[in-house]
């Protein structure tokens, strides 16, 4: 196609979606890039294109004005059970090995398909595992998380109707046991595979990963195949630290076989089974060992803001379990009950409790960033004897517990750190979502409401404390789009 834009603005466009959401647009395909800026322009309320792409180049760009143009750049080409030899073999080798791993450690596990499109490969993956856990006669004991940066593509995923052709790849009788043929001839997912899939927005060029608030960490296995394909170098190179980031020790990403590259993942083992790759993640100690790259909870640092209160009795410890009776405890400082510290012996010791807290807390995160759930939760309670007071340490075994699927456990914790911090918005975000699991979802609206009014206080691009890169518009959006789920879902 001819160019008709000037073609410096098309080369600070081309930039501009390689920065902000990975996309690679060399000067061949710049006819494409001004085609989609042309069909984006009514919905960026632009009268025509040279307008929309000088007022892009001249913001930062919204999220909503990413997920328009991801509407027009991306590419939703899929179906189920694609490249099935590399399905084979982590049906074959890799998943009954984590299954049996997850179990010995008591942890679920937790695979992440990133670049979701309209939810074909997610679904795939879970007939797989569901197939796989019967066959092993356990409990399903996993999480799927599936991501996208295209709003559209999440909303035909959420809905799972598919027409014939999304079945190109798939052998019938998967088409027969896990879809209901509709009258208009469209395949709908049976509703057991599809409340196993959670689907959330997310844009893989924006640092918001690993994180607990987007289920982004101690992941098992990552997908990722044919969206990197699409990406510029240097994107696929800072998404492949990602990743290794999100995945445990010894976790797998897996790509396609045209994105594999020793330059592009160079932290990673490639092993080649029966002609298809797969990477592996080698080593958490890289040199990266600080503690933002351990971003399973958020440090204790940030939490100690309350530490001169004195430590409180076993009662917020031993909260009782209604829900209701669970609303945080939102308790100022000047009118904390507790006792006062009285001599300088006392003041020493509270601080070398502290220290010996703070010590435990962050041991006990690098075992959960590593997936040892069992060292991770000894760790948290030991630094919770230590020093009571250290919301860190709750939150962090709360995330923990959530992870276990010990939900009352987690929300107890939570609780427990909401009345130490109750303006740690993650917490009050981590106890909408509990909730939801549990269909609560009046209380879930109390605390999503909590959440998004201390995220008002924030400007959008604020990284939320020690969340691994979260900013407070990204946790707006994931709660919107949670609570436009959950009503999509109450519709079904
Ligand atoms: C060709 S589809 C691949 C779907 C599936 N993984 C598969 O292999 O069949 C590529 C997907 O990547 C998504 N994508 C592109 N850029 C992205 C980004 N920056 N963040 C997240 N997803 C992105 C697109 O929206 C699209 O759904």
């Amino acid at each position: 196609m001819q160019i008709t834009l000037p073609h410096v603005l098309v080369s600070q466009l081309s930039d501009l979606i390689a920065m902000k959401m990975g996309l690679y647009y060399p000067q061949k395909r710049w006819g494409d890039l001004e085609r989609a800026i042309a069909a984006a322009a009514p919905e960026l309320d632009m009268p025509d294109t040279e307008t929309a792409a000088r007022h892009l180049l001249s913001t930062s760009l919204t999220r909503r004005q990413i997920e328009i143009l991801a509407c027009r750049l991306t590419v939703g080409e899929t179906y189920f059970f694609r490249e099935q030899k590399c399905l084979d073999v982590l049906e074959q080798s890799i998943l009954p090995e984590l299954i049996r791993k997850c179990k010995e450690n008591n942890r679920q596990l937790r695979i992440w398909s990133a670049g979701c499109c309209t939810g074909e490969e997610p679904y795939s993956i879970a007939i797989l595992l569901d197939r796989l856990f019967k066959k092993h006669g356990e409990e399903w004991n996993a999480t799927i998380l599936a991501t996208d940066i295209n709003p559209v593509f999440l909303d035909r995923a959420a809905e799972g109707l598919y027409r014939e052709w999304a079945f190109r790849g798939t052998p019938d009788w998967i088409k027969e046991r896990y879809f209901k043929r509709k009258k208009n001839g469209l395949f709908e997912i049976v509703p057991h595979i599809r409340k196993r899939v959670t689907f959330s927005n997310l844009n893989l060029a924006e640092d918001v990963y690993a994180s607990p608030a987007n289920a982004t960490r101690a992941v098992d296995v990552i997908f990722c195949r044919n969206v990197l394909m699409y990406f510029s170098s240097p994107a696929v190179k800072r998404i492949g630290q990602g990743f290794h980031r999100s995945l445990v020790d010894y976790g797998w990403l897996i790509v396609s076989p045209v994105e594999m590259s020793g330059d592009s993942f160079p932290q990673f083992r490639l092993h080649t089974v029966s002609g298809t790759g797969l990477y592996q993640k080698i080593d958490s100690h890289d040199g990266h060992g600080k503690d933002n790259y351990f971003s399973f909870g958020p440090s204790s640092d940030a939490f100690y803001k309350v530490a001169s209160v004195p430590p409180p009795s076993l009662q917020s410890w031993e909260m009782p379990l209604s829900l209701e009776s669970m609303e945080p405890q939102i308790l100022p400082v000047a009118s904390s009950p507790f006792t006062q510290l009285t001599s300088v012996q006392d003041v020493a010791s509270q601080s070398a409790n502290q220290e010996r807290s703070n010590t435990l807390y962050h041991e006990a995160r690098r075992y959960a960033d590593r997936g040892d759930l069992t060292r991770a939760v000894k760790q948290c309670e030991e630094a919770i004897s230590a020093n009571k007071l250290n919301p860190a340490a709750y939150y962090l075994l709360a995330t923990i517990r959530q992870e276990l699927g010990q939900a009352k456990e987690a929300m107890r914790c939570l609780m427990n750190t909401l009345y130490l911090d109750p303006d740690l918005v993650l917490a009050h975000f981590a106890l909408g979502g509990l909730c939801l699991t549990q269909g609560k979802s009046r209380e879930a609206e109390r605390h999503f409401d909590n959440a998004l009014s201390l995220l008002n206080g924030y400007s959008s691009n604020d990284i939320l404390p020690d969340s691994g890169g979260l900013t407070a518009g990204d946790l707006t959006h994931v709660i919107t789009s949670i609570r436009t789920c959950d009503s999509l879902n109450h519709r079904k």
